[in-house]
């Protein structure tokens, strides 16, 4: 059984969201004083994320599992839910995205624990603007965790910036660093949702424009891949740098994804407003199968694309840290 869609996709990358709580408060993410947050007995246990990431690989063809947030490492059991995800059969690709905050002192037992690549997100090199798109003020803490990880997942280790109007001169300057330490970076287009804001897109075109000014860009012919993000050489290669333009360049109609909220929902889509909740019927005692059934069901109305711009298009009510990046 595969996660077939009506346009004829198939998703085979699965976002495990295991907390909605957070470290930071990016300001295009959630407002000051933060986002309701999802009541504790609403939050799946390890034991069923666990369960239905089993039934996602097992019976669905999920083959690969990023898990997010919030932020993941919020959980003290984190390595012992990717340890169990690792013994999945067969065994799946696992990768984090976080916002690094801790990962230094961590990174030694997630990679025991099975994982294979990570993704921390970096907006700026400089603290002080750290601390206010960020709301506190842990930049030196992220730069530790890019290091430790980099150290422990050569080759592995990306970096997303979301291109904001505040950072957008610091744009070559973060790509020096990514080079320097030897991480991929990503920019990652502004997306809306009703609890954060992005006042002004920054578009792909600004980035490239940006960069261009300061090195040599090349469209990399490995291309998109099975990553939403475009990749340039840079200055000839081997180095490369992608853009994920989601709003100027949608790669909707190659979306492989389903999604898991931390509350036990299915989402089709980041933006779709439906969500399919699995955690009831589990808790009174589903099968495998019947759940199975429902995330088909669930995906197969996935839409074609999100429609941001349109007339009549919504953002999610849902804070991107309730869905999983
Ligand atoms: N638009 C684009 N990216 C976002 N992220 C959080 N909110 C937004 C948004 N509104 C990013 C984070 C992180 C990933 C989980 O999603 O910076 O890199
Ligand atoms: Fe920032 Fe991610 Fe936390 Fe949102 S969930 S506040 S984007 S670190």
């Amino acid at each position: 059984m595969e996660l077939l869609d009506t346009y004829g996709r198939i998703a085979r990358d699965l976002r495990l969201s295991v907390t909605d709580r957070c470290s930071l408060r990016c300001h295009y993410c959630m407002p000051a004083e933060g986002v309701p947050l999802i009541p504790r007995p609403e939050l799946l246990t390890a034991d069923e994320m666990v369960r239905l990431a089993g039934i996602a690989v097992g019976d669905l063809g999920v083959s690969r599992i990023r898990v997010t947030g919030g932020e993941p490492l919020v959980r003290r059991d984190l390595a012992a839910i990717v340890e169990r995800l690792a013994d999945l059969t067969p065994r799946p690709e696992l990768a984090l995205t976080t916002n690094g905050v801790g990962l230094a002192g961590r990174a030694h037992e997630l990679a025991r624990a099975g994982l294979d690549r990570v993704t921390v997100s970096l907006d700026t090199l400089d603290p002080t603007t750290f601390a206010t798109l960020a709301r506190r003020d842990r930049l030196s803490d992220v730069l530790a965790a890019i290091r430790a990880a980099v150290a422990l997942w050569p080759g592995r280790v990306k970096i997303n910036a979301v291109a904001l109007p505040e950072t957008l001169a610091e744009a070559p300057a973060l790509l020096d660093f990514a080079r320097s330490v030897g991480a991929e970076l990503r920019f990652i287009e502004g997306m809306p949702f009703a609890a954060g804001s992005v006042e002004r897109v920054v578009t792909a075109a600004d980035i490239l424009a940006e960069l261009g000014r300061h090195v040599t860009l090349t469209p990399d012919e490995a291309g998109r891949d099975k990553a939403p993000a475009e990749r340039w050489r840079v200055d000839g290669g081997p180095d490369r740098v992608g853009v994920i333009a989601s709003v100027t360049r949608p790669f909707c109609r190659d979306c492989e994804r389903t999604r898991l909220t931390s509350d036990g929902m299915v989402r089709s889509c980041l933006f779709d407003h439906v969500e399919t909740d699995l955690r009831t019927p589990m808790r009174a005692g589903a099968t495998d199968a019947v759940l199975a059934a429902a995330w088909q069901a669930a995906m197969w109305a996935k839409p074609a694309g999100h429609r941001i711009g349109a007339p009549d298009f919504r953002p999610p009510e849902r804070p991107m840290s309730a869905i999983g990046g």
